[in-house]
């Protein structure tokens, strides 16, 4: 019972969350760029989103797919390794853009990973599976905001507990296409529906939050 006591605590960590200022990563990579401008789907560079708890960092690898002509060649001739994009962009607007990407050729001439430093993060005792929410339809901008209009990537959303269980209990608006998502993909609710054909009683379970799209077991989020 120690730990429902917490309960009221834990729950009043999602109101007044201010993002915290960005990091400072080892190469200026915008997603506003990536994802915006050259509309970069997500999923290219995450792509384990729909398949794994984590949504994934793409490696050295995948960014010089784009950027490095030849870069799929024998690691003998990484030495010659050049970038793609000019030094000076045609409008002349920003030459900083060839020392980013030239940090990227070096990492890639060394054969060395991109030191990034993660953002968003929760505590060991708690579980957050990327896969389960993206195959239920929920855009990534719901968690973490208008990503594709970000220079540099920032925590949008508190993650705290309140912010899940607001989800989770339907108390959290959704987009019209996201809530005919979940109604029909998750879990939750198909368990909910089967058991009411079955002529089982729902109503303990549907009564304080009719809208309740995901479980709020402690033992669903926490190890
Ligand atoms: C071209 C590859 C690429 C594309 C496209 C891309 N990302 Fe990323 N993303 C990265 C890289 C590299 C990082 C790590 C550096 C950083 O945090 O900016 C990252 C970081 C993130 C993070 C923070 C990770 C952490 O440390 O907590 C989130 C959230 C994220 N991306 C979401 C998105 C979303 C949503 C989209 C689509 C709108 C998207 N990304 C498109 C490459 C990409
Ligand atoms: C699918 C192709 C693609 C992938 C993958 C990709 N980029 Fe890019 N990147 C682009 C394009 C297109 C531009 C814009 C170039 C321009 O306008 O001249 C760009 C611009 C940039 C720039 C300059 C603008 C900025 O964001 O600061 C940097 C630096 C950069 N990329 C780094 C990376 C890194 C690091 C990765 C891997 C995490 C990566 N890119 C993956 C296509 C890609
Ligand atoms: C329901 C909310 C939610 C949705 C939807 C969501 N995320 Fe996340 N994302 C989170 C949370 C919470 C974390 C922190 C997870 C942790 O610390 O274990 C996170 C972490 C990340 C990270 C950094 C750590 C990692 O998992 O590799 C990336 C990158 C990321 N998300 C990208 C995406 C992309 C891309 C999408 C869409 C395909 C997406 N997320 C959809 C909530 C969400
Ligand atoms: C925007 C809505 C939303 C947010 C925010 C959200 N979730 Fe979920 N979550 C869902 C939906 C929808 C499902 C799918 C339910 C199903 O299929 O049974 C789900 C499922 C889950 C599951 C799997 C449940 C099971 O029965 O297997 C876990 C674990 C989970 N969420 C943890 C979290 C955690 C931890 C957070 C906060 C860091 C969070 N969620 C935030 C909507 C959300
Ligand atoms: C939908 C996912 C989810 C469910 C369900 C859930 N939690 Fe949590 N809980 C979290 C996350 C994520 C954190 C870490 C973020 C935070 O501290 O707010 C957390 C943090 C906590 C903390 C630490 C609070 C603090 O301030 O350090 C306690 C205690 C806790 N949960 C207890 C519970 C109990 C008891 C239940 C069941 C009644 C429960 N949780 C159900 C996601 C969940």
């Amino acid at each position: 019972m120690a730990a429902l006591a917490l309960l009221p605590l834990a729950m009043a960590g999602c109101r007044g969350y201010k993002p915290a200022d960005p990091p400072e990563q080892p190469i200026a990579f915008y997603h506003n760029v990536h994802a915006g401008d050259n509309k970069i789907p997500c999923a290219y560079c995450h792509y384990t989103a729909d398949r794994s708890p984590d949504a994934g960092i793409p490696s050295v690898q995948l960014c010089v797919g784009c950027h490095v002509p030849g870069s799929s060649a024998p690691t003998a001739l990484r030495g010659q390794a050049q970038l793609a994009f000019p030094k000076v962009k045609d409008n002349g607007r920003d030459s900083a853009w060839y020392k980013e990407g030239q940090k990227l050729v070096n990492y890639w001439k060394n054969g060395q990973g991109i030191p990034w430093v993660r953002i968003h993060k929760i505590p060991e005792h708690a579980k957050f599976p990327h896969y389960t929410h993206v195959n239920a339809g929920l855009q990534c901008q719901t968690c973490h905001g208008p990503v594709q209009e970000m220079k540099e990537m920032y925590q949008f959303s508190s993650l705290r507990m309140g912010w899940c269980i607001d989800c989770h209990r339907g108390e959290m608006p959704l987009s019209p296409q996201e809530e005919a998502s979940v109604r029909q993909r998750s879990s939750f609710i198909q368990r909910i529906s089967a058991l009411r054909q079955a002529g089982g009683d729902t109503r303990a379970l549907q009564e304080r939050f009719p809208n309740q799209r995901a479980s709020t077991d402690c033992m669903v989020c926490h190890y």
